[in-house]
């Protein structure tokens, strides 16, 4: 149990804690090699609580049968202290009020010495010369700065939980941490990784039922660039679990690379008979009664942390949109179907043989539909480069990418066509028939009915022949045959098992084949249309490959450039 100096120092801020310590400070020589010295201003102990304190068993925790159950409490094995005392020389001062107190000294388990101490109320333990009579344990110590990281890392845990304690540390008699009481997550991770990192990262808040879930996660852009941090508590209790660490990278689906993961800092508050997190305590692990839910509401706030991404401001996305919205909200964001013409509407543009192109998302507010919908600022938009769209906003110009943003658009509608139902189709004029591989067809059998439910209409015809007669929305330059060829290439050989997994890759592969490309001239109508599809995405500011739809040159940037500031 007593591993390396951090288990010890951990040990005995949670004794601290338990003591109902306002206030700890650390004080660490060498590493902890030398000494580690942890104080606080909690009830103390009297004099005979204090020498029974360093026997094994001596715990004074279970109070009530509650007790066992509880959540709040570190475990009730009641041999820290005992265990701590055979391995080093240690020293416990301690007083349960102002005044009288008392120091017992124990060195290799053995007390050698009680005697009076004055001090305030709270109590003191110095652990000097950790594993002396232990070789084969000390031989395992590793170098100061190692042991001095761990112990900061234990610390820091520590401190992130339980942000209504002060807690300061010092090594080698400079000061290292000094944490202030913080009311609020960021302001305590500003204290122990510095403002920077805290000033970053996204606001998680979110309340489901009776589990809210709130806490700081990184931006998608920045994922990867540093040293990754996770941190989960569940009740105020800090806890590894594998479980809600992969639903909030779940959230993360989309707007990063695969493969790299993202800083996380957690805090899980379910209702206590939902969860019994003594299951093993050395692991950490919890056990909910509904894991399931409780993973899916971690998801769901991470994911809406996501897309308050400064994307909405950009945007000039009404502030309702941004902020914390109804959890309905999530399943069905917006209107974006609003922007779609019913399935029985005539103009399908190139498909019903309309000579005239339509927008590339087939219909929009600003041309056809009425309502309030339509009292949308869109900024005047210039396409650059056939391939970048240019508007100017308060803090600078911004450029979107076209295809980029197109594929969020159509990756999201898709999405939501697999997921939740039905997703008319455009009805082709003439049926396009295809000739399939085995390989490709294979690929169709397997994934057929999504690609219905995306809003193919695809009949076989014999062998490897198809027939398809209505393709899901499609503009102008949209080339139904080779974005399916392209797709069932691309899903040749996919048999990821999770249905959601597949959704996913589907609607990933069909949007990049049907979003428009680099180099297509777009028309006004079309460019207002992708603009305002874009911003009532949940994630405008990320392709589905995790690279950047949106990029800004700020206005503080170019008046430096031309030496104004
Ligand atoms: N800083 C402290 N302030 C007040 N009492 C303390 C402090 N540290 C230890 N004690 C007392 O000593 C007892 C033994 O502490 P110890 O850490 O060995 O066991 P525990 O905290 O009860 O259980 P665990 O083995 O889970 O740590 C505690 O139950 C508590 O009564
Ligand atoms: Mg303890």
């Amino acid at each position: 149990m007593v591993e390396r100096p951090a288990s010890v120092v951990k040990e005995l801020i949670e004794n601290a804690l338990d003591a109902g310590a306002t206030s700890i400070d650390v004080a660490i020589e060498d590493g902890g090699r030398q000494t580690i010295r942890v104080s606080d201003d909690g009830i103390g102990m009297t004099r005979d609580d204090a020498v029974l304190s360093l026997a094994r068993h001596a715990t004074s925790k279970i109070r009530t049968a509650n007790d066992l159950v509880g959540v709040r409490s570190f475990g009730f094995r009641g041999e820290a202290l005992a265990a701590i005392s055979s391995v080093s020389h240690l020293e416990l001062e301690t007083a349960p009020h102002d005044g009288a107190g008392t120091i017992v000294r124990a060195a290799g388990g053995a007390v050698l010495e009680v005697a009076e101490a004055a001090r305030r109320r709270g109590t003191t333990v110095k652990v000097s010369r950790l594993f002396y009579n232990a070789p084969a344990r000390h031989k395992f110590l590793r170098g100061r700065l190692s042991e001095w990281r761990a112990i900061l890392d234990a610390i820091g845990a520590m401190a992130l939980t339980r942000r209504d304690v002060r807690v300061s540390v010092a090594h080698d008699g400079k000061k290292a941490l000094v944490l202030p009481v913080a009311s609020v997550l960021r302001d305590r991770l500003a204290g122990v990784y510095g403002s920077e990192f805290a000033a970053r990262l996204l606001d998680v808040d979110d309340l489901s039922g009776t589990t809210h879930v709130a806490g700081l996660v990184e931006r998608p852009s920045d994922v990867g660039t540093a040293t990754r941090r996770v941190f989960v508590s569940v009740n105020g209790r800090a806890v590894r679990d594998i479980g809600i660490v992969r639903a909030a990278e779940t959230a993360y689906r989309s707007t990063i690379p695969a493969g790299v993961r993202p800083t996380l800092f957690l805090d899980v508050v379910v209702a206590a008979d939902s969860v019994d997190v003594n299951v093993h305590p050395a692991k950490a692990e919890v056990r909910f009664r509904d894991r399931w839910q409780i993973e899916r509401v971690v998801e769901t706030a991470v994911r809406r942390a996501l897309g308050t991404f400064d994307a909405g401001a950009l945007f000039g996305r009404p502030a309702w949109v941004v902020s914390p919205a109804p959890l309905s909200n999530i399943q069905a964001p917006v209107d974006v179907e609003a922007l779609q013409p019913p399935s029985d509407d005539p103009r399908g543009g190139l498909f019903e043989g309309e000579p005239e192109p339509s927008s590339i998302i087939a219909d929009t507010p600003v041309d056809h539909a009425a309502g309030p919908r339509q009292t949308v600022d869109v900024p005047p938009l210039t396409q650059l480069q056939r391939t970048y769209l240019m508007f100017e906003h308060d803090q600078g110009i911004v450029l979107v990418d076209q295809h980029s943003a197109h594929e969020r658009v159509l990756y999201e509608q898709f999405m939501r066509a697999l997921e939740q139902g039905e997703q008319p189709g455009q009805r082709l004029l003439f049926p396009m028939t295809l000739h399939l591989g085995p390989a490709e067809s294979e690929a169709f059998e397997q994934h057929r009915e999504l690609f219905e439910r995306l809003g193919f209409e695809i009949e076989g015809f014999g062998g490897h022949t198809l027939l398809v007669r209505a393709v899901p929305m499609p503009h102008p330059r949209f080339d139904p045959e080779r974005c399916l060829r392209e797709t069932l290439a691309a899903l040749t050989g996919d048999r990821e098992a999770g249905a959601h997994a597949r959704h996913e890759r589907l609607a990933a592969t069909v949007a990049c084949k049907a979003a428009i490309k680099a180099g297509d001239a777009l028309s006004p109508a079309e460019m207002r249309a992708l603009f305002i599809a874009l911003r009532d995405t949940t994630l405008p500011a990320h392709d589905v490959h995790g690279r950047a739809t949106i990029v800004q040159l700020a206005w503080d940037e170019i008046e430096r450039r031309f030496g104004r500031r």
